[in-house]
């Protein structure tokens, strides 16, 4: 009989030529467990999605209790249903007035089409400006305005009028024009190897945008929901965008996304054609009904305001000749090492000393450290420990 590990490379679609290939058979909180007992300490939450953990017991219950009431019903849109309409209205109490009108769908790829069409439609414009080095989906509209040329080329044709500028280069904000429909920017480049705004750089596109009639959307699919020390890094930055994209941690764990803006905005799906965006399984009943007890979690643990002394801590304990720097100030971070040849050993070899961690897709000399929120101190050194045993190991075996 093949074993899983066999299945796995004949059945399943491969992204990569080398993946990680654990075969993890439950996980709990902070770890992930093999077969035979294998324990590893998750410094990647999936990448931005498990902020509260694995398998919270609140999530759990929430997902338990929906599943007994229904599944999906209708596509999204026409029926009224409890847990979509919950975790609309506490998301709108959350953040800024007009950010008050949520569409969900099913990915973060997804919010980001969402918020394209919504902003073209809106405005009644085609170009979209977007960033180098972001990162915002692998769908088409999404890879037209992902910042590398190199994942980008080898599909053109891609959307049309779609241009790329330099992040934090304040001189390019020029080309935000009034044939413009919007600029979408995460505001910090997660994938890029987490790289900041420079002061003020997110309120000159955000005025530049307002000067041009052009709209502006965050995506937060990977800053939101307390990674950077607050709800959603808008706060951070003190900078309000048209439209906020939402997705990974939305769903505590189950897969959803959202494109959020003002109802007059959300409005222009409706009319001319009507149905102007439509998802069959967006916002699904169980997934909102996770994601909601997910939020309630954070607020009600107070995870994020705990969030910048752990990354002080991490930043304190980490450190090794090989570390060059580290990146972010909340639990969402780079670390640079001088070598780029030693992050494939680290990473390849991080599971043989107990821990998860993960490349960025546009940053090749960054491993990435982004644990649940919910990580003590006490699991916060010992990961340094280990990262640093790690980096021994690397440099033992690596010129
Ligand atoms: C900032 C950002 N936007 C959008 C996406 C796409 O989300 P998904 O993989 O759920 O389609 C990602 C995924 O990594 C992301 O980091």
């Amino acid at each position: 009989m093949l074993t899983n590990r066999q299945l796995f490379l004949i059945h399943l679609g491969q992204t990569s030529s080398a993946p990680l290939m654990l075969e993890i058979e439950r996980a709990e909180g902070l770890y992930m467990f093999g077969k035979s007992g294998e324990k590893y300490l998750d410094l990647v939450s999936g990448v931005s999605v498990s902020n509260i953990g694995h398998r919270h017991p609140r999530v759990v219950k929430a997902v338990k209790e929906q599943v007994d009431l229904y599944l999906h019903l209708m596509v999204y849109g026409e029926m009224i249903q409890n847990p979509q309409v919950q975790y609309a209205h506490k998301l709108a109490g959350l953040l800024p007035a007009d950010l008050n009108n949520c569409y969900f769908v099913n990915s973060g790829s997804e919010a980001v089409e969402g918020a394209l069409k919504l902003a073209k439609k809106f405005t009644g414009r085609s170009r979209i400006i977007s960033f180098k080095n972001s990162y915002h989906g692998s769908t088409h509209g999404a890879l037209s305005v992902q910042g590398s040329e190199t994942y980008r080329n080898v599909f053109r044709p891609l959307l049309p009028d779609t241009w790329q500028i330099s992040f934090n280069d304040f001189s390019a904000l020029d080309s935000i024009d009034n044939r413009t429909a919007c600029v979408i920017t995460e505001p910090v480049q997660a994938e890029g190897g987490v790289i900041y705004p420079v002061r003020r750089y997110l309120e000159a596109i955000r005025q530049k945008c307002s000067d041009k009639g052009a709209l502006l959307i965050f995506d937060e699919a990977q800053t939101g929901f307390g990674r950077l020390g607050s709800m959603f890094a808008l706060e951070k930055f003190n900078v309000i965008p048209d439209i906020l994209v939402l997705a990974k941690a939305l769903g505590g764990g189950m897969p959803l996304g959202a494109f959020i803006a003002s109802k007059e905005i959300m409005s222009s799906l409706v009319l001319n054609p009507g149905l102007g965006h439509i998802t069959t399984f967006g916002g699904h009943p169980v997934c909102c009904a996770a994601g909601l007890a997910s939020l309630e979690v954070i607020i009600e643990e107070d995870l994020i305001f705990v969030c910048k002394e752990k990354s002080d801590l991490f930043r304190k304990e980490l450190v090794h000749p090989l570390i060059r720097e580290i990146r972010g100030d909340g639990l969402l971070m780079a670390v640079e090492l001088i070598k780029p040849e030693l992050i494939h050993y680290i990473i390849a070899h991080a599971p043989e000393h107990g821990l998860i961690l993960d490349y960025f897709l546009f940053c090749d000399n960054a491993f990435r450290i982004a644990p649940p929120l919910i990580i003590t101190n006490d699991e916060v050194r010992l990961a340094c420990g280990l990262i640093k045993e790690l980096l021994n190991d690397a440099s033992n075996n690596i010129e």
